[in-house]
């Protein structure tokens, strides 16, 4: 199962893929499912490691790098590029284990200098696909913005999370990446709605119309949570969120919903 967590920059889409890690695992556990998760940080700001807690082994960027290197200056070895490539990604996948948590990782990380970054995301697609056999559950924490739907990595999406806070320009984000999200073949069931940094004196008229007007069904709504924050200022990991936090629970809840753990 392939789930893709997008939304505007800052509305908390790697702290909910970081949580949606820590409750995969745990469901996954208690049922005694078979499968492994693995997390992928396809944002260039590359945040998610430090939210899970763990060290990226290096990122496809710096691969595709290395290969352009070696190719400009004749070291490149006598094999096929694409094997050698796979070999090296398979090297920087890292395989996790922190609080009883279990998963693997890998980072896309960005394009050196002045670079197109669609020749990542490319890389990003033919990942994601070779991946989807070998892992019951994907999870992806995408760049801000349209750019992952726009260039179509994420458009075979079982489960698209499109995270929002209350804010006008959240949801107006929100907007754009479902009008692409739809035009671009994403199976329209599996996209949700994750309101977050909720705040009960904004559950008005106004925040009710707009989640109407996304015309996306919203599956959770996840509190401003001082834990969260508190982890912020000490940039201890999420996967450390104590087991009442209510963002925690509210990702349990989905996590149940769509995982059907
Ligand atoms: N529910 C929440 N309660 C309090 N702070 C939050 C919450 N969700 C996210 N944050 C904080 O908001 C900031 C942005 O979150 P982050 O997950 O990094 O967003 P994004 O990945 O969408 O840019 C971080 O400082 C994070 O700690
Ligand atoms: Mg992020």
């Amino acid at each position: 199962m392939l789930i893709v967590i997008t939304g505007k920059g800052g509305v908390g889409k790697t702290m909910v893929s970081a949580l949606l890690v820590k409750a995969i695992t745990k469901l996954k556990e208690n049922k005694d499912i078979e499968g492994e998760i693995l997390a992928v940080d396809a944002d260039p700001a590359s945040n998610f490691a430090s939210a899970l807690g763990i060290k990226a082994m290096g990122s496809v960027g710096d691969i595709r790098e290395d290969m352009r290197k070696k190719m400009d200056n004749g070291t490149f070895p006598q094999m096929d590029k694409e094997m050698y490539f796979d070999g090296k990604v398979f090297e920087i996948t890292a395989e996790c284990c922190i609080r009883n948590i279990n998963f693997e990782f890998i980072e896309m990380g960005r394009p050196e200098g002045y670079e197109c970054y669609c020749a990542l995301n490319d890389m990003l697609k033919k990942i994601l696909k070779k991946m989807e056999n070998a892992y019951k559950f994907i999870v992806v924490d995408c760049e801000a913005g349209l750019e992952h739907i726009s260039r179509r990595t994420t458009t075979k999406a079982d489960i698209m999370f499109i995270v929002t806070d209350t804010s006008n320009a959240g949801f107006r984000t929100v907007g754009k990446i479902r009008d692409m999200a739809e035009r671009f073949g994403v199976k329209k069931e599996g996209i949700f709605l994750v309101l977050n940094k909720f705040n009960e004196n904004l559950d008005n008229e106004n925040l009710k119309e707009k989640i109407k007007i996304s015309k996306i069904p919203e599956i959770c709504r996840i509190p401003y949570e001082e834990e969260i924050a508190e982890f912020n200022l000490t940039g201890k990991p999420l996967t450390e969120i104590s087991e009442d936090s209510k963002a925690y629970i509210a990702i349990l809840e989905i996590t149940r919903k769509i995982g059907h753990l």
